[in-house]
């Protein structure tokens, strides 16, 4: 069965401060979307990337493809995203081909994921787990918190998840296609990853190693680790 990739795109961008949408925004003198793209495509296993534009922007990322290389055995599909990622991934979801059996999920914002991280997600989805994530051990200590009824008042700690059975979660994640579509068609409350909406389901989501280098660029002070990174890659 064939895998395509899914590249939700469509996100403001807001924590990364103002200026164009962040998918758009140059790492390397690049767009963040066109890494993101080169990382997917850069699997053998992946034939097809259907990006995910902000609403009013396909046309533009449909010029961006075309002025940036791009592996010539892949196909790429842009469609118009929505106002969540859920949304947004769902939209990418109808525009699929009935021969991809296997969906990977992969959030623009997380440009340099190495291909090693891509390969491991799809054969495990390959070997038969119906949805798959990568991920890493945390170095902090995670606690969680009642919000402040005042805001400004302190939050107090109710809970410190033991930090050894903790994983920080990335993309791409990877599904069985038809397990990614019933928990899009189930699951209704937002969520902040793919994956979660399947746990919903009762199924079983399994963890891949995580990579460093596919952390996710949110805030300013990740765009200077990003740069960094690819400088290092020049070498
Ligand atoms: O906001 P966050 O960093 O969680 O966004 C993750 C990914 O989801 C980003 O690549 C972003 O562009 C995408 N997104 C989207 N549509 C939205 C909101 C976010 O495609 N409405």
């Amino acid at each position: 069965t064939r895998t395509a990739a899914v590249v939700p795109a469509a996100g403001r961008g807001v924590r990364l401060g103002p200026g164009a949408p962040k998918a758009l925004r140059a790492l390397g003198g690049t767009p963040m979307l066109i890494h993101a793209i080169r990382a997917m495509a850069a699997s053998r296993g992946v034939s097809l990337v259907v990006v995910v534009a902000p609403p009013d922007g396909a046309a533009e990322v449909k010029s961006l493809l075309d002025a940036h290389a791009l592996p010539e055995r892949t196909d790429f599909l842009v469609v118009p995203g929505g106002e969540s990622r859920q949304e947004s991934v769902a939209l990418g979801l109808q525009a699929l081909p009935p021969e991809y059996g296997i969906v990977l999920v992969h959030d623009a914002a997380r440009p340099l994921v190495p291909v090693d991280t891509v390969d491991a997600v799809i054969d495990a989805v390959r070997e038969g787990a119906p949805a798959v994530v990568p991920a890493l051990p945390l170095a902090d200590t995670v606690k969680e918190v009642r919000p402040a009824r005042v805001p400004g008042e302190p939050e107090p700690v109710v809970a410190t998840p033991e930090r050894a059975r903790l994983r920080a979660v990335q993309t791409p994640q990877g599904f069985d296609r038809e397990t990614l579509l019933r928990a899009h068609g189930t699951v209704t409350e937002n969520v902040t990853d793919d994956a979660s909406m399947v746990e919903q389901l009762g199924l079983t989501v399994v963890v891949v190693p995580g990579h460093e280098e596919a952390f996710k660029v949110t805030r300013p002070l990740d765009l200077v680790l990003a740069e960094a990174v690819l400088a290092r890659r020049r070498l």
